[in-house]
């Protein structure tokens, strides 16, 4: 279906089957998301902020070029500091929506796998708190394994607001969820 429909992941009716729901993108003018290769997700919201708009998308993959004007990409690792010199200058001081659906390199040992998610996670919590507005959004992908109930309790720590999100669009089975908050609590200085 996401190819029919011209998306390049079918990650992109996740995010679509959320904001149905949420309504994020509503008003929303600048989006940051990170662990956005191959683009699914980028399409979605470049259709959703419009030409005034803009997302900027970051991944350890290069992004094949959109065509979408109001699209930018970074290639870089999100656990590498400088990474938010960057972010910054493409987007301004106040960001209305910050995306995650960062996955690792999946090993297949579920422990390891988790880890590392969890680690990207934490990171995406830290970028979110650094540059959203006060009730901006923050989405975020979790493997639900043993450390997803700390993550859970940081994410509530940081924001007043979260709901906890089993997409349809996601395969059966899968131990994933995403986590949809708002209303950040107080904002970091750098992540
Ligand atoms: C499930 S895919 C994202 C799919 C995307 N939402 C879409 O709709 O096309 C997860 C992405 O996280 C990226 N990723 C993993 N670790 C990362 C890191 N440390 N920094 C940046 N991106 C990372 C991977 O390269 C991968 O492209």
């Amino acid at each position: 279906m996401a190819k029919e429909e011209g998306y390049r992941s079918r990650a992109a009716y996740k995010l679509k089957q959320m904001d149905e729901r949420f309504h994020f993108f509503r008003g929303a003018r600048y989006v940051l998301d990170i662990g956005a290769a191959p683009g699914g997700w980028l399409q979605v919201v470049s259709e959703a902020v419009g030409e005034d708009g803009l997302v900027v998308g970051v991944d350890l993959r290069p992004i094949e070029y959109l065509e979408l004007g109001n699209v930018e990409t970074i290639v870089g690792d999100i656990l590498d500091e400088e990474i938010m010199d960057e972010i910054r200058e493409l987007l301004p001081g106040s960001v209305d929506v910050v995306l995650s659906d960062l996955s690792p390199n999946i090993s297949g040992v579920w422990d390891v796998d988790q880890f590392r998610q969890i680690d990207l996670a934490t990171m995406a919590l830290k970028v979110s708190q650094a540059l959203l507005r006060r009730d901006g959004w923050f989405v975020v992908k979790v493997f639900m394994g043993s450390e997803y109930e700390a993550y859970l309790k940081e994410v509530k720590a940081a924001y007043r607001k979260v709901n906890i999100v089993k997409p349809m669009a996601s395969r059966k089975g899968s131990a994933e969820v995403y986590l949809v908050a708002r209303y950040l609590r107080r904002r970091r200085r750098a992540r």
